[in-house]
């Protein structure tokens, strides 16, 4: 398609499968010119059909575990390895809850699980980050994102320890983007993606009345997978080099809503067949 990010190379975690939202921005990544090296968890591998997207792709797989320092260094060597040198931007699209897939709610929710869904979800972030920082690996004006839930700032039921989750990496981006950005030029940001379709969605309660509810609320509708990869791709592009720190919102307008047309329009008609 485009030339968007001619030269541009960059290491994607978290496509499973082809609904994952990292799946979509590898795809237009690599449309737009780049190169990349796609990783998952090792358990990924094995059940998700990543392999597919590396021959599309024309590159390789590597298996790290993103809670495991270790294995995230050994990445980032064989990424450079692979690149030949530094790289310029990293995608983290992670997330699980333990509490969630076992249906425990927010007033009861397991420690030890809370503690695996915040490393996963959140301080994986952290360690991804470290990690590049560390090595040097990235380059000037290079550009890390994170995806991430509106959850994070405004309950949302069903969403339970994955909220806090949310609220720590955004933190996360916040805090290093800092450091990276006074340090080596590197930004960091967070893009608050609407409900979608996808395996770690699907752990939500009631993820398809959320998303027709979503739908009811946003003046532009949900944004779709393939829009946020889109937008993911202007981040990682030259034309958003002063834009760092910052939680962006790709929600199609839910997030400064309050009530819409649509939205009345859906509980007038609950209420009718209620009666
Ligand atoms: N689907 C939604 O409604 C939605 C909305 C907003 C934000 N997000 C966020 O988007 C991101 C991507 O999720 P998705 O919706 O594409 O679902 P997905 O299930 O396709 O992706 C989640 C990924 O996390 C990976 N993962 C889990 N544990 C890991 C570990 N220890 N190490 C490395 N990878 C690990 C999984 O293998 C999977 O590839 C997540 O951060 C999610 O919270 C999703």
């Amino acid at each position: 398609m485009g030339n968007l990010l001619k030269g541009k190379k960059g290491i994607i975690f978290g496509a499973l499968n082809e609904q994952s939202i990292a799946w979509k921005v590898a795809e237009r990544a690599v449309e737009e010119g780049a190169e990349i090296v796609l990783t998952n968890a090792p358990a990924a591998l094995r059940f998700g059909s990543i392999n597919e997207l590396a021959e599309k792709c024309n590159t390789i797989v590597v298996p790290a575990d993103a809670t495991k320092v270790e294995d995230l260094e050994a990445l980032v060597d064989k990424a450079m390895e692979h690149f030949g040198g530094k790289f310029d931007f990293i995608l983290h699209s992670i997330g699980m809850s333990p509490n969630l897939r076992k249906g425990l709610t927010y007033e009861n929710l397991n420690y030890e699980y809370l503690n695996k869904t915040l490393d996963i979800s959140a301080v994986s972030f952290h360690k991804v980050i470290k990690v590049a920082y560390e090595k040097d690996a990235l380059n000037e004006w290079g550009s890390i994102v994170a995806l991430t839930y509106l959850a994070a700032q405004r309950t949302v039921c069903g969403y339970d320890d994955m909220a806090d989750a949310k609220a720590l990496l955004e933190s996360i981006a916040r805090s290093f983007g800092y450091v990276y950005g006074r340090e080596r030029k590197v930004r960091i940001n967070t893009v608050s993606q609407s409900p979608t379709l996808t395996t770690a969605g699907s752990g939500v309660s009631g993820l398809s009345k959320l998303l027709d509810y979503a739908e009811a609320m946003s003046p532009l509708g949900n944004g779709t997978a393939e829009e946020c990869a889109d937008y993911v791709l202007t981040l990682f592009s030259d034309y958003t080099r002063k834009i760092t720190m910052q939680n962006l919102y790709h929600d199609g307008g839910f997030s400064s809503m309050s009530m819409s047309h649509n939205a009345m329009y859906l509980i007038e008609k609950g209420l009718e067949t209620e009666k």
